[in-house]
């Protein structure tokens, strides 16, 4: 049988991961990963021309160089259309539709969807416009011993869109930052506001065929820049699968996934492609804090280090509506990965184009591989490119294994600026010490 033609959008570490995954595929002919990084060079074709949000570009190579599936990473050309684009081509693509893809593209859309369907997650209030907004966020500090309050611009803001505000002057902040200033555009039209719930975090995965699913084991993120999870928030700086202490499994299967898949496609929007809830476990149980439409960054580069199936007949199965025939094999190994980042990051603030040195030494430590995220080569050397550089992954049979092996990854890599933190998985550890 002919091998498969495969084009992967994106650049970031989930797309290395992903990559480096799908090239181990017997089903695979040839891969294209547009635009790329450095990394996904070594185990595919780059696209450097193709940007992820050229649309049109992404549907005419598609035709062009007869793609047979197309995998979408990041969650802007979702919600730009992309997947009905190549679907109007006839091209097969895993992701979903613009319409499907709401549920992480309006946080208003999901959570009435989420009310609908009976999803556990905090109570909520929309708001329209900054004096309603401001109303609310009175009323609310007015109250005695009153719980943080969580304000979410409507819309994709580069994850930046989430205030946890503490007081009344932090909140009246984020009202003028997301209603008056609009700093994340037309995605701040609309705040959802809820009360905050103490909790640790988890990310799920599900693979979605728009009527079943496989739900992966959870994997937890440290999403704040600094070890203690201090300071901004970022895009994650490190990862741990699966988590020791996690235990509700079958409540997100049952709850979380099932029900709003079937929401999604009672109203039709049958949702095909990676759902990623990310979930906080309350005292309650676990509630849904949001729904992402396509796979987690840095949760990928855990899950691929422990997925034992063929990643390409899994994606392909989901869109061919095929996913109850299939099973996944996972590692019974821990996976870790630590996020190698530029000094500056998570603002926008940092150097760019600085010399990278140490992957070859750090893929020779047993159980290590390394999956770029911004890093390109320019004049033949490998330099950074982007506020996430690399993600050092390791495996080992406990966490604590896993995460020695990451970090003796770690330990071989320099850059000017680097800055990782120390920290990643320590608290799971102390929780769970026999892991
Ligand atoms: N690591 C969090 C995310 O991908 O949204």
């Amino acid at each position: 049988m002919k091998g498969l033609k495969v084009l992967l959008i994106g650049s970031g570490g989930r797309e290395h991961a992903l990559a480096w995954k799908i090239a181990k595929s017997p089903m695979l002919g040839k891969l294209y990963v547009a635009p790329g990084n450095a990394g996904t060079s070594a185990v595919a074709e780059n696209v450097p021309t193709l940007k992820a949000m050229d649309i049109d570009g992404i549907v005419k190579f598609a035709v062009a160089e007869d793609i047979d599936l197309t995998i979408i990473g990041p969650d802007d050309p979702l919600n730009a259309g992309v997947v009905d684009a190549l679907q109007k081509a006839k091209r097969k693509v895993f992701g979903p539709t613009k319409a499907a893809a709401r549920i992480e593209a309006s946080k208003v859309f999901s959570k009435q969807l989420m009310e609908d369907m009976r999803v556990p997650t905090a109570p909520h209030t929309v708001l329209y416009d900054a004096s309603e907004a401001m109303g609310l966020v009175r009323d609310h500090f007015g109250e005695p011993g009153a719980a943080p309050l969580v304000l979410k611009a409507d819309g994709l803001a580069l994850g930046k869109g989430v205030y946890i505000c503490r007081t009344l002057d932090e909140a009246g902040e984020a009202v003028d930052e997301i209603m008056v200033k609009q700093v994340h555009g037309p995605a701040g039209k609309m705040i959802v506001a809820e009360n905050f719930v103490n909790g640790r975090e988890v990310s799920m995965h599900a693979l979605c065929d728009g009527t079943n699913f496989k739900l992966f084991p959870a994997a937890q993120d440290h999403k704040p820049i600094f070890d203690g999870d201090f300071g901004p928030n970022t895009g994650g700086m490190g990862t741990i699968a699966p988590v020791p202490w996690f235990a509700h499994q079958e409540v997100v299967r049952e709850h979380i996934v099932e029900p709003i898949l079937q929401g999604l496609k009672k109203n039709g929007w049958p949702f095909v492609g990676c759902l990623f809830p990310g979930i906080k476990i309350s005292r309650e149980g676990p509630i849904v804090l949001e729904y992402n439409a396509r796979f987690g960054d840095p949760e990928t580069q855990v899950h691929m280090r422990r997925f034992k199936s063929d990643l390409l007949a899994l994606l392909l199965a989901c869109v061919e509506g095929r996913l109850s025939e299939m099973h996944i094999e996972w590692s019974s190994d821990f996976a870790a990965c630590i996020v190698l980042a530029s000094e500056g990051y998570p603002s926008p603030k940092y150097k760019k184009g600085v010399p990278i040195s140490g992957i070859e030494e750090a893929l020779k430590v047993p159980g290590v591989e390394v999956f770029h995220a911004g890093t390109s080569i320019v004049n033949g050397k490998l330099v950074t490119s982007g506020g996430r550089v690399l993600g050092v992954t390791g495996v080992g049979s406990t966490l604590r294994k896993a995460l020695e092996c990451a970090y003796a990854g770690v330990e071989q890599i320099e850059f000017e600026g680097m800055y990782y933190r120390r920290d990643i998985g320590a608290r799971s550890l102390a929780l769970c010490r026999e892991f």
